[in-house]
């Protein structure tokens, strides 16, 4: 059957926006590991293991419920803070000193929770990648998650190659230009982004920038992406009527500008959850323009989603090893794709190397207490 998914750990993945994060206790799956998230008291986000410690009730299930700093197991009451840390145990002053249970680096940035999969000691919050425009008050954004029944790779295949927009958008952000013309694709291996870019210099223009900005005719359009394997895909999307931008490089003022962002999350080996974001510096106030936006947008990622749920029974029902043929307009995609197969083989040996070091500690530990 089908090659297995693997994840990247040690990393930072959007589990949810931090709208979404409230007293009520939320449960998601990242890189198959179910978490419990809530809003305490205080207003930070807490981020638990989602499997009470006592009987293994899941934190996230009614009625476990969260009360002031602390989240309460539905079942018979354990109750933990924040760190996950047992506070009040049923029928017993005394909390067994072992009554924990994970908790996971969280960090609040731009709209969205970011919780770290992995070693906890290695969670650095810096190394987080940045959409800012989500939460500046500079820009207007709209956004939302839509779930996939499909591994996460295919996201990262889909989103890396903007010539499907022809062919599966059509109507909405496809136009012939996108297809036809040629990108290109550059890897920064030292800060770990993949850089995808398409100029077109005069393009039909599609109903999503038609009727968000009022162009009607022919535009110069660019899309710049810049991928930070493995979790955020930023799109820098520049608009303007035909003659305002330069035909290919150059200042881009005068431009509309979008941000398009999507934060991709592993959930299962065959589910993932897409966070889409589209940020604008133009009809700021404009509700409608808001509106439009929203609707369009998901409209395309829900035609991602069909595609890509269909993609995921097929690759899933094919035998191991089955090729593909790839061509010019995949190059970001197998760069992506490279990136990433670096960055789990990174992840595995340093796993590998921990797992032996506390293996051999536990030998030696095991040898000395044996010499005594
Ligand atoms: S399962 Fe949570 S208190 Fe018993
Ligand atoms: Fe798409």
């Amino acid at each position: 059957m089908s090659s297995p998914v693997t994840f990247v750990r040690n990393q930072w993945y959007v589990a949810a926006y931090g709208r979404e994060v409230t007293t009520e206790v939320l449960g998601r799956t990242v890189c198959g590991e179910a978490i419990a998230l809530f809003r305490t008291a205080s207003g930070t986000v807490a981020a638990l293991a989602d499997r009470c410690v006592h009987r293994r009730f899941p934190l996230s299930a009614a009625p476990s419920h969260v009360v002031g700093d602390t989240v309460v197991c539905g079942y018979h009451g354990f109750t933990y803070d924040g760190t996950g840390t047992c506070v009040a145990v049923p029928g017993q002053s005394r909390v067994p000193r072992t009554a924990r249970v994970a908790s996971y680096p969280v960090v609040e940035q731009d709209s969205f929770v970011w919780v770290f999969v992995g070693d906890p000691a290695l969670a650095d919050a810096t190394r987080i990648p940045r959409a800012p425009w989500l939460a500046d008050e500079g820009w207007t954004t709209v956004s939302g998650m839509e779930p996939l029944a499909a591994r996460w790779g295919l996201l990262v295949d889909n989103l890396l190659d903007l010539s499907h927009e022809t062919y599966l958008h059509g109507g909405y952000i496809g136009t012939p230009e996108v297809a036809e013309t040629p990108i290109t694709t550059e890897v920064d291996e030292e800060a770990r982004i993949v850089r995808v870019s398409r100029h077109m210099a005069d393009a039909a223009c599609p109903p999503f920038y038609a009727n968000s900005t009022g162009m009607t005719g022919r535009i110069t359009r660019w899309q710049d992406i810049e991928y930070f394997p493995p979790c955020l895909y930023t799109l820098h999307s520049r608009v303007a009527p035909v003659g305002v931008l330069p035909p290919a490089e150059g200042p881009d003022d005068g431009a509309f500008h979008v941000e398009v962002v999507y934060a991709i999350t592993p959930s299962t080996e065959t589910s993932t959850y897409d966070f889409w974001a589209v940020a604008r510096d133009f009809a700021q106030d404009d509700e409608e323009v808001s509106r439009f936006l929203h609707d369009s947008n998901r409209t395309v990622v829900l035609q991602d989603v069909t595609a890509l749920d269909l993609l995921e029974t097929v690759v899933a029902a094919e035998p191991a090893g089955t090729q593909e043929l790839s061509i010019n307009i995949d190059t970001g995609a197998l760069a992506a794709r490279r990136m990433i197969a670096a960055m789990t083989a990174s992840t595995t040996t340093a796993t590998t190397a921990a797992a032996d070091a506390a293996t051999g500690a536990a030998t030696q530990a095991a040898t000395s207490a044996a010499v005594r």
